[in-house]
């Protein structure tokens, strides 16, 4: 059985994790521009396209609307105590029925400091005990160490290398390495360890 809401906020020892809101595009837009090509896989620059600012109000529109009609939930994430924007972390539902898959950003200047890891893990937590999955993936491409290393320190294992995939419209067809977390590794592990408070849309309480 699911929860009767997601998590529309949680808290960890560091982060506010939030339901996302198209007034985010400002602070969302300075921190992809002040990150350069460290986001240029995720944000490609697009010189021809719509004004920058418009073109993550529209995101984060779709963003928003996705969330709340129980499709992909994608969270921004800010420092819990100034509200600065770092990033944003989601569970999406291509993983298939009782899965999730977990994606992640971080602006430039807050990676090494384990808070991937920590945003990462607070959306796991709402998967497997709100939600009730039976696992949680994570892919990414073989290249990003980075990501492949937020996967091991959680306790993920690595299923396979896939030929030729491509997840997504801005991704480039190519090779990913595939994670998996299930739900009976997951009282053993590392995610579980993260302390969390998740809250509904009416700001109770959840977990
Ligand atoms: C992937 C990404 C989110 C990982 O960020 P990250 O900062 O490396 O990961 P974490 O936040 O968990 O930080 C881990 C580092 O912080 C260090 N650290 C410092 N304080 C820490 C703490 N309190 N707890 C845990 N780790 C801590 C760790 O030792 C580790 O250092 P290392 O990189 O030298 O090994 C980031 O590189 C990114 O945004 N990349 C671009 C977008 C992207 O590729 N997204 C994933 C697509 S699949």
């Amino acid at each position: 059985m699911s929860a009767t809401s997601p998590a529309y906020s949680i808290r960890t020892p560091r982060l506010l994790l939030r339901c996302c809101e198209p007034s985010d595009a400002a602070p969302r837009l300075e921190a992809v521009t002040s990150s350069g090509a460290h986001l240029h896989e995720f944000f490609p620059p697009q010189p021809e396209g719509p004004p920058p600012l418009a073109l993550h109000v529209a995101q984060l529109r779709k963003m928003r609307g996705g969330f709340d009609l129980d499709q992909d939930r994608p969270y921004v994430v800010v420092e819990l105590h100034t509200g600065r924007f770092l990033g944003e972390v989601g569970l999406l539902t291509r993983a298939g029925l009782g899965a999730r898959e977990v994606g992640y950003w971080l602006r430039r200047d807050a990676i090494g400091q384990g808070l991937a890891t920590e945003m990462t893990a607070a959306v796991i937590r709402t998967a497997f005990e709100l939600d009730k999955v039976s696992r949680v993936d994570l892919t990414c491409d073989p290249a990003n160490a980075a990501s492949a290393a937020v996967a091991r320190r959680l306790g993920f294992t690595l299923e396979g290398r896939l030929r030729e995939r491509q997840l997504a419209p801005h991704h480039v067809r190519g090779d990913i390495l595939c994670f998996s977390l299930l739900a009976s590794e997951y009282p053993h592990g590392p995610a579980h360890a993260v302390p969390i408070e998740a809250f509904d849309y009416l700001g109770q309480r959840i977990l």
